[in-house]
């Protein structure tokens, strides 16, 4: 008993350092911003590169002769069809066409999302941004969708946000292991007549129970897009969500989290494609020794150095 009481009062004193922990994080979230304004200006320049407002210069573009061999072979194929296709259009590109989209297309996370009506639009897109809560304002981060004028909606910024939360649960305090993305809003999309497509008509047939006549009425309903990103479930008051919505929500607090930790920071990485080999690489050493799935992933979870600090924010925990 006396042991059991000096237990309880360890317990309370863990419950302390949660919460110094949550001040942890709070500052790190206030470096990272500091740190945001730092990387900005170069952002900004590869956003310039990208959309043809700058031409970077002879030596802005030297790099170093063996970057070549880190390229796959599909790149290279792809690089040299494009050549060939560029021969016979005599077109002069400008900045990096289809940029994002290519990106898009090359993280599973988003090219799961990514339906054939979405890429005419998101050839559009110029630049995505990561905007942090202002210091003293509840913890949270936006990311920008930055488009240049174009036929499907009268936006030039889709926005998402995160809001966050770094402060342990009173009625579990020790799970507590950094700030957790609470719920996220997104924005109207201002779309042209006509090209919504999140939206699809369907022809219906009724028939009308008296006279038997049949009629066909037109509905529109909900269609996939990755523009449904922005129209994100919504966490209702009491926090009870369905399965689906649960489902769609942990996915979505998953994409947006890696659009701001991987994407935005090294997007020529995954323009290219040398960030998704290295996870390849990962993928096939481990696939060869573990034989039963679970272990797989257990495996991959250990052993890759991203996965701790980087999941913690996606926790979906419904308040
Ligand atoms: C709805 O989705 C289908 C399949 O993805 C697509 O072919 C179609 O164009 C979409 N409809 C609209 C109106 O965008
Ligand atoms: C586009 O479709 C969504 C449903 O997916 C709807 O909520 C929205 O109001 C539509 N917007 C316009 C401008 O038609």
């Amino acid at each position: 008993e006396v042991v059991k009481r000096r237990i309880n009062a360890l317990k309370n004193l863990q419950v302390k350092c949660a919460h110094i922990e949550a001040k942890f994080y709070e500052e790190v979230h206030e470096l990272e911003r500091k740190y945001a304004a730092l990387y900005q200006p170069f952002f900004d320049v590869r956003s310039n590169i990208v959309k043809a407002a700058y031409e970077p210069t002879d030596e802005e573009c030297e790099w170093k002769a063996d970057e070549d061999e880190e390229l796959t072979d599909e790149m290279k194929e792809k690089a040299k069809l494009e050549e060939e296709k560029k021969d016979e259009e005599k077109e002069d590109p400008k900045g990096i066409p289809e940029f994002w989209l290519t990106v898009f297309k090359n993280v599973d996370l988003l090219s799961d999302m990514l339906q054939e009506h979405d890429e005419p639009i998101l050839k559009h897109l110029q630049d995505i941004k990561v905007k942090f809560s202002d210091p003293g304002q509840p913890m949270s981060f936006t990311l920008e969708f930055h488009f240049e004028p174009n036929d499907f909606f009268s936006n030039t910024v889709l926005t998402k946000t995160y809001k966050m939360r770094s402060e342990p649960d009173e009625s579990d305090p020790f799970s507590f292991d950094g700030p957790e993305i609470m719920c996220c809003t997104g924005c109207t999309i201002e779309w042209t007549k006509g090209k919504n497509v999140t939206l699809k008509t369907i022809k219906k047939k009724q028939k009308h129970k008296g006279r038997g006549t049949v009629r066909t009425v037109t509905k529109t309903v909900p269609n996939d897009s990755f523009f449904n990103f922005f129209t994100p479930p919504e966490v209702p008051e009491n926090g009870e969500l369905d399965e689906d919505s649960e489902a769609v929500l942990a996915a979505d607090f998953e994409i947006g989290h890696f659009i701001r930790e991987r994407i935005v920071p090294r997007a020529v990485l995954y323009f290219t494609g040398e960030a998704i080999e290295d996870d390849d690489d990962d993928y096939d050493e481990e696939g060869e020794e573990a034989d039963d799935e679970e272990g797989e992933e257990e495996a991959d979870e250990e052993n890759d150095p991203d996965y701790v600090p980087k999941v913690r924010t996606v926790h979906f925990h419904a308040m």
